[in-house]
């Protein structure tokens, strides 16, 4: 059956970035959320979106761009702002019987990152992280990262303005030479996780990657969110690398709201964080 939106309001809200705002809520159902699950989030004659939860508890949140329409309304109202949400949703990364990992998040992708990154940490997992973005500006938890992980925090921004100069890639191939993890976990363009993915299957090394479709229903139900037979919403949005490796979608296609097939930087042009 499908779930009613439950009505929460905005309880906090925290600019990350001048780019990036971090919105603070209760929403009992998620509390004890897996990190890279969703929540289906509508602004009341605006839209609904799926956005994933960057930090899970007692007090749940989602941090989104101030970029587009849907965003723009919540980063303008903010606190007091009553929104519907609905889930959690999806598979969620999954921790079990690793012991060494390595995590990658690009832009917008380090926000379900956050979580992960606290629950690796909590259950004493060897957790290497880099994080890249474009520019220093719009790093996205910095400071909390720095603090958490010291020198197992690699930062890679295009043009050098924090970090390393170039890829995320670029540090990740150094790190899985120096010493080879029992996963790579990743949320980011899935350009850059495309790259993620043939760099494992080249060194051997299982990936979980959470994609990103458009997405109606958030529970399998519309079809909105189809990649080859999967459906991105309930079967991901965190994909291993034997469903990877069969995939004839991945890196390369993905469908707009009206369904039309079109590449992923068309695709990336048209949809926010
Ligand atoms: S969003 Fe409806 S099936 Fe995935």
């Amino acid at each position: 059956m499908p779930e009613l939106p439950q009505i929460v309001e905005i309880r906090r809200t925290q600019k990350e970035t001048g780019q990036h705002q971090t919105y603070y809520f209760e929403f009992d159902k998620a509390k004890d959320a897996k990190p890279g699950q969703f929540l289906m989030v509508w602004i009341p004659g605006v839209d609904e979106k799926p956005i994933s939860l960057s930090s899970i508890g007692k007090e749940v949140a989602i941090t989104v761009q101030c970029k587009g329409l849907w965003s723009e309304k919540l980063c303008g109202i903010g606190k007091g702002l009553k929104v519907g949400v609905r889930g959690p949703y999806g598979n969620g990364f999954s921790t079990e019987g690793v012991k060494k990992a390595i995590i990658v998040a690009g832009g917008c992708g380090t926000a379900p990152i956050r979580p992960l990154v606290e629950k690796c940490l909590t259950e004493g997992i060897d957790t290497r992280v880099v994080v890249g973005a474009q520019t220093a500006e719009i790093l996205l938890f910095r400071k909390e990262l720095e603090d958490k992980l010291g020198d197992n925090l690699y930062i890679t921004t295009d043009d050098g303005s924090a970090g390393k100069k170039g890829f995320t890639t670029d540090a990740l191939k150094e790190l899985i030479g120096e010493d080879k993890p029992d996963v790579v976990f990743s949320c980011g363009p899935e350009v850059m996780m495309k790259a993620i993915f043939d760099l494992c299957e080249k060194e051997k090394v299982e990936c979980q990657l959470s994609l990103e479709r458009y997405m109606r229903c958030g529970f399998g139900i519309c079809g909105q969110c189809v990649m080859d037979d999967l459906m991105v919403c309930k079967d991901g949005p965190v994909f291993n690398s034997e469903q990877l490796r069969n995939s004839k979608e991945f890196g390369k296609v993905a469908r707009l709201k009206s369904g039309r097939e079109v590449d992923l930087k068309e695709f990336a042009n048209w949809r926010q964080c």
